[in-house]
């Protein structure tokens, strides 16, 4: 077992609790960050042990001093480790030539039905062997620790048959194994109808349906089951029966929603009980009310739309209109290449106009509750893992007004320091 660790004196110390409080946060909620000035924290056995002032933590602890590594954070912030409910992070190769094609007038639908985009990186998985993408995905990893995050989601779909699939999903076991961070694992063989099944798109629905979805939760290597409801990709029609199979098997459904186009994704969220809808640009006025009622959570992805130079998606909206509202990067080879949740943190500020405190809120416990981890990750409170950031910024403000700016400078991950 690890040394205990005593921080002391943090300038803030944003702790996410809500006593009282079950579930996805919204509206005034967001923005309620149980902020403790010189604040203090204990972690012990990989787990927060106390939580309150320095004289508080002092009354208790004082005797225990010398058994514990001081960290002084005075003048710094303290947050819970930032949580990525949203990753296709197990993949391989790069695609740097398609961010020159769009720039150069191409759009990520033309680039993708001309056999490029997630095609690419599907024939790049399928060639790396699963020693090459556990390399690739490890770093990807180590970089994601070094921006603040915690605990990432990961989604199959780079393989688009049953072996890659797996493989893509043993990878992520692997890591979740031997990686610091904590990796929680969704199929998403829904990801694109794979080259080979072009005109025989209902083929590989079957296929999904009848052989990937038995075989994965038979192997208990995913906890939900994503679907690209997209135009030219998978109908809403389709969408609802792969979700209502993997809903069978025990997987959660998710949805990647009105990306590109509006499509009914928000709605079919809130029919299916999705845990969450992704992206969501494009949602409609009745999907986003339909995601309200339904309690379903809008995880938003405002790196994306930046990378493709579309208007982010309407957080402020969802926000007052009672949608629970987690973000992510997205990190993936084309829409999103990138693991800095603060970058996300600061987008989800200028471009969807959501506050420093709701943006906090959206990467943390939002976040853990979009991935089915709030009970673990996600606030700093007694008996959670022991997953926490100090910044050198000496308020939440600061960590989204200074923005584009890795402020990161100490992680422990339960208990460990993994940054710093
Ligand atoms: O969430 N929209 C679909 N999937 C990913 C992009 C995957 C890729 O381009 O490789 C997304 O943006
Ligand atoms: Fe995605």
């Amino acid at each position: 077992m690890s040394k205990a660790v005593w921080i002391q004196h943090a300038a803030q110390l944003v702790t996410m609790h809500l006593p009282e409080h079950v579930g996805p946060r919204t509206k005034g909620d967001m923005s309620e960050l149980g902020l403790i000035e010189d604040g203090s924290v204990w972690l012990e056995d990989g787990v927060i042990q106390a939580v309150g002032t320095t004289s508080e933590l002092k009354e208790i602890y004082e005797s225990r001093a010398q058994e514990a590594e001081i960290v002084d954070a005075t003048g710094h912030l303290i947050t819970p480790g930032l949580v990525d409910p949203h990753t296709h992070v197990a993949f391989g190769g790069s695609r740097e030539r398609e961010f020159e094609m769009r720039l150069e007038g191409a759009t990520y639908m033309d680039i993708m039905n001309a056999g490029g985009g997630i095609h690419a990186t599907t024939r790049m998985t399928r060639e790396a062997s699963e020693e090459e993408l556990i390399e690739q995905t490890s770093k990807r990893l180590d970089s994601f620790l070094a921006h603040g995050v915690t605990t990432v989601e990961g989604k199959s779909g780079y393989g688009l048959d049953l072996e890659t699939e797996m493989k893509q999903l043993r990878v992520m076991k692997y890591l979740q194994e031997h990686h610091a961070i904590d990796l929680v694992p969704t199929f998403m063989g829904a990801h694109a109808v794979p080259a080979e099944y072009k005109g025989k798109e209902e083929e590989y629905v079957n296929l999904i349906i009848e052989t990937m979805l038995p075989k994965v939760a038979e192997e208990k290597l995913a906890v939900f089951n994503d679907v690209f409801c997209e135009v030219d990709v998978f109908t809403p029609e389709q969408s609802k029966r792969i979700l209502e199979a993997g809903k069978k098997l025990g997987l959660t459904p998710k949805i990647h929603a009105d990306e590109i186009k509006p499509y009914g994704g928000a709605e079919l969220a809130a029919e299916v009980g999705a845990i969450s809808a992704e992206h969501l640009l494009k949602a409609s006025d009745e999907g986003i009310e339909k995601m309200a009622e339904a309690g379903v959570i809008a995880c938003l992805l405002p790196a994306t739309a930046l990378y493709l130079r579309e208007e982010a998606a309407r957080g402020r909206v969802m926000v007052d209109h009672g949608v629970p509202v987690a973000i992510s990067t997205d990190c993936n080879p084309g829409s999103s290449p990138t693991t800095s949740m603060p970058l996300v943190m600061n987008l989800a500020c200028i471009s969807m106009r959501m506050t420093p405190a709701e943006s906090l809120c959206a990467a943390t416990y939002n976040a853990a509750c979009a991935i089915g981890m709030e009970d673990k990750v996600g606030s700093i409170e007694v008996g959670k893992q022991a997953d926490l950031v100090l910044w050198d910024v000496e308020n939440y403000q600061k960590l989204q007004y200074l923005f584009g700016v890795n402020h990161v400078q100490q992680v422990w991950k339960k208990g460990v320091q993994v940054v710093g």
